[in-house]
């Protein structure tokens, strides 16, 4: 192994090394899907079979992705939804990008402390189950905004196939299986949600079974025939309204008929000459991943290879440093100021790699800001129609299936979204995020999100479309396919499979999946005083969905030679599909 050198290398050398890098991907994965005129990659193959059919009758990009969006609703209930919130990153063809925020906003009666007992301690489950849990909604509003704008198709038209897939049913494969798993005893807490979700014995749906969601149906239906009045203003709102107060829940008829999607302008920075456009608040994704990345780019990560002790210590102070920025100094910037321009500044990172010691790990609790104290489901899809437009959406309900709860007669999956806000500084969320006063719970706030819906370009031209789920581990997910694909060489398949590694300040730990590191390197990492540990529990590794154009790796793109795209679901995924045509 090399003796740590990582400062020691000249930019030329850098520069030259990463152009000419050996391709070092895994062997294992299948090779990308191929195609010349479109390419959708979802986490469940029937909506990304939808998604194509919709740019195969002339649909663009936009109208793929909403129509994707209702269908995942359906066919992936554990993560796609009309009853959580989500992000839009778009590229048009003509270079001009773009940022769509219908994430869920506060209930109007949310306070401070909602999550908190009369001795301020944090009263278990209250900001993950039930209706307590829940923000108002906003992926009707967010679907339809995006498709009048920048769509060309009826919504009826982007909507149908969901409504018929609801009606109908399909028949649940071995893959769709999975994401149940486990989730029996949570989802026969809510008799609604049970009568959907499990078989009338109350056991659990097997492959082979038929998914019939009729209530869900009839309210796609009276989205498609009232638009999104009949989800705001009329009975789907209502139905929710008052489920959530025969149960303790506080929402209210104002906060849906108050909800607005926003039109943000997406973070922008630029990695080795690529173009990375992204998230900006109220996600923390953007800008940490920026923020990560001029870090990285002042180490020759290609040079030193996928998996190395060197590069792996590299990325896990960058990541450290940087979840720090996230955790403590980001909200919804409505309600606070974000130090966006600093964040994504090549001398702030500067700055920071001047702390890192190549040879030593740093110590989580010594980048502890003054006067902070310490004390799970989402979806991503990507797509890219015929004439360049490109989308990337993540939307979620947070944990798998919500908060587990469905307002009778609505068939909608509702989120339990409020616990991404700081239920109380200092003390752990879903995602072991410690997080700080800027994300503190206001009316009518959005929670903090690490949703990372990302397109790259190159010399103005996309390059590649990626996302994924993985709570707080959406902004290492996401940027590891990143630079896989650009420091590694690999192909887009083998970028979203690698095994990845992950830290976020605190708990002060390197998480590393199975086999992501070999023995020896670990060794070596202990020896710099990283605290490595294998976290196996597969589900929170994320699912990325990835599109690369003019070739599947950057090889193959710099020789010219490639197919126009190469679309990759990550392995991780049992029922999902990249589909191309
Ligand atoms: O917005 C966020 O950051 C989280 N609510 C995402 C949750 C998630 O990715 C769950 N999936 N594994």
């Amino acid at each position: 192994m090399r003796s740590p050198c990582l400062k020691s290398l000249s930019i030329t050398l850098i520069v030259a090394l990463s152009t000419f890098a050996p391709r070092q991907g895994l062997a294992a994965s299948p090779e990308p899907v191929k195609a010349e005129h479109g390419m959708v990659v979802t986490a469940q193959h029937l909506a990304s079979d939808i998604g194509v059919e919709v740019l195969k009758k002339g649909g663009n990009a936009i109208d793929a992705a909403v129509a994707v969006g209702y269908a995942l609703a359906v066919v992936y209930p554990t993560a796609g939804n009309i009853g959580g919130g989500g992000f839009m990153t778009i590229r048009f063809k003509d270079g001009k990008t773009t940022f769509l925020d219908f994430r869920e906003r506060a209930p109007l009666a949310a306070t401070k402390t909602m999550y908190l007992d009369d001795k301020g301690d944090l009263v278990e489950g209250l900001s993950t189950e039930g209706y307590l849990a829940v923000g108002v909604p906003g992926p009707v509003m967010g679907f339809e905004f995006t498709r009048s704008r920048y769509g060309t198709k009826p919504l009826k038209e982007l909507i149908d196939p969901a409504i018929e897939l609801a009606r109908e049913g399909f028949v649940l494969q071995q893959g769709d299986i999975e994401s149940f798993d486990g989730k029996t005893e949570r989802l026969a807490r809510d008799p609604a949600a049970a009568a959907i979700f499990l078989k009338p014995d109350g056991k659990p749906f097997a492959a082979g079974d038929r998914l019939v969601q009729t209530d869900l149906a009839a309210s796609l239906s009276s989205i498609a025939e009232k638009g999104t009045d009949a989800f705001y203003k009329g009975a789907i709102a209502d139905a929710i309204v008052k489920a959530s107060a025969d149960k303790g829940g506080i929402l209210a008829k104002e906060d849906f008929e108050r909800y607005q999607v926003r039109e943000l302008e997406p973070v922008k920075c630029n990695y080795r000459g690529y173009d990375i456009v992204s998230s900006p608040p109220p996600s923390s994704g953007g800008l940490i991943i920026c923020e990560i990345l001029n870090i990285l780019e002042g180490y020759p990560l290609s040079y030193l290879g996928y998996g190395s002790a060197e590069t792996v210590h590299a990325m896990i102070e960058a990541m450290r440093h940087a979840y720090v920025d996230r955790n403590t100094a980001l909200g919804d910037p409505a309600f606070v100021e974000n130090p966006a321009a600093k964040l994504v500044d090549k001398s702030y990172a500067k700055e920071i790699r001047a702390k890192i010691d190549p040879f030593k790990a740093g110590v989580s609790q010594e980048l502890m800001p003054a006067g902070f104290t310490e004390s799970k489901e989402t979806t991503h899809y990507s797509i890219i129609d015929d004439e360049g437009n490109a989308v990337a959406v993540t939307y979620t309900l947070n944990g798998s299936f919500g908060a587990g709860i469905v307002a009778p007669g609505t068939g909608i999956l509702l989120n339990n979204e409020m616990d991404d806000f700081t239920a109380k500084p200092g003390t752990p969320n879903l995602y072991g995020l410690v997080q700080g006063e800027a994300n503190a719970i206001e009316p009518g706030k959005t929670p903090l999100s690490s949703m990372s819906p990302t397109i790259i370009s190159r010399d103005g031209k996309p390059f590649m479309v990626i996302g994924s789920p993985g709570g707080a581990r959406i902004i290492t997910i996401t940027l590891e396919a990143i630079i896989n694909v650009i420091d590694h060489g690999m192909n887009i398949q083998e970028a979203v499979d690698a095994p990845r590694v992950h830290h976020q300040w605190l708990p002060d730990k390197v998480f590393m999946e199975p086999y992501a590191l070999s023995p020896d390197t670990r060794k070596l990492l202990s020896a710099m005083g990283h605290d490595v540990q294998v976290d196996e529990n597969w589900m929170i590794w994320g699912q990325a969905a990835g599109i690369l154009v003019g070739g599947e790796n950057v090889a193959e793109i710099e020789a010219g030679g490639g197919a126009r795209y190469s679309g990759a679901v990550d392995s991780r995924i049992g029922a999902g599909a990249a589909r191309g045509y």
